[in-house]
């Protein structure tokens, strides 16, 4: 059987991270897993992250897979070393390659972040952006109120607009260049952002990087597969398809709803 690159995120916005890889690597098999049951992890403890990402990755290695990519952030910020230490293939998170990318396009070495408040609690960009570029300095700001934002798809709402400006004012005050869409919802925010952040500043969308980072580390071989997709979720299959469709801009044909107790 061939294997697939397997992809979890607490629900829908991961599909971001889906989407920049299927763009790159057209011809893979992708799975995607959205824990829509469980969805929002961004305000739960590092137990339970860890706890849920395990059983998530578990799934989809069941499924056949030889990639494993964590689109989730605060997955890739609580649960990244638990799952590497549990899991023999290869796992991605989202946060070195967003970093690694902030590192390399800022002048002035003044990063942004937004993420949710698990993310930012975390402290992990910090840790990473350490080792990338030990001089810079970020200013984070958790901005809880956009994930359910953009699950009632309010992507260039007034509302939106005002609110992500309240989130970032301070941090466009202290003069930076870069600003890190540390969360997987975010990207669909771009148009919005960049009607508040000035054209001079990089806007960081995690899902790029990863997608960079996949296609130019763990595909280098030609496979044979066709390029399918298969979408799962614990619940509440026909949101996700909403949804999910308003982000790909293309139809799901089949959302498969499972039961962790059931497999
Ligand atoms: N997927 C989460 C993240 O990227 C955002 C949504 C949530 O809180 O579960 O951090």
């Amino acid at each position: 059987m061939k294997k697939s690159i397997g992809i979890f995120d607490s629900g829908v916005g991961g599909l971001t991270v889906f989407k920049s890889i299927r763009e790159v690597l057209p011809h893979r098999n992708l799975l995607y897993f959205g824990d829509t049951a469980r969805v929002p992890y961004g305000s739960k403890s590092k137990e339970t992250i860890i706890k849920y990402s395990i059983q998530n990755a578990n799934f989809l290695i069941q499924q056949n897979i030889d990639l494993l990519v964590v689109a989730c952030n605060t997955s890739s910020a609580f649960a990244l070393h638990a799952l590497k230490k549990e899991f023999k293939i290869p796992i991605i998170g989202v946060i070195g390659p967003g970093v690694k990318k902030a590192s390399q396009v800022t002048k002035n070495k003044r990063i942004g972040l937004i993420g949710t408040e698990g993310t930012i609690k975390s402290k992990v960009y910090e840790e990473k952006l350490k080792e990338y570029c030990p001089q810079c300095k970020i200013f984070a700001k958790p901005t809880p109120l956009l994930v359910p934002l953009v699950e009632e798809n309010w992507l260039e709402h007034k509302v939106t607009h005002m609110v992500i400006k309240e989130y970032i004012e301070s941090m466009l005050a202290k003069n930076i260049d870069t600003l890190i869409m540390g969360c997987t919802h975010y990207p669909v925010l771009k148009k919005t952002l960049r009607k508040i952040v000035d054209d001079k500043i990089n806007l960081i969308d995690s899902a790029e990087s990863v997608a960079e980072v996949i296609s130019s580390k763990f595909d280098k071989e030609k496979t044979e597969q066709d390029g399918n997709s298969k979408f799962f979720v614990s619940d509440n299959p026909r949101k996700f398809k909403k949804i999910g469709e308003s982000i790909l801009d293309f139809s799901i044909k089949n959302v498969k709803r499972i039961n962790f107790e059931e497999t």
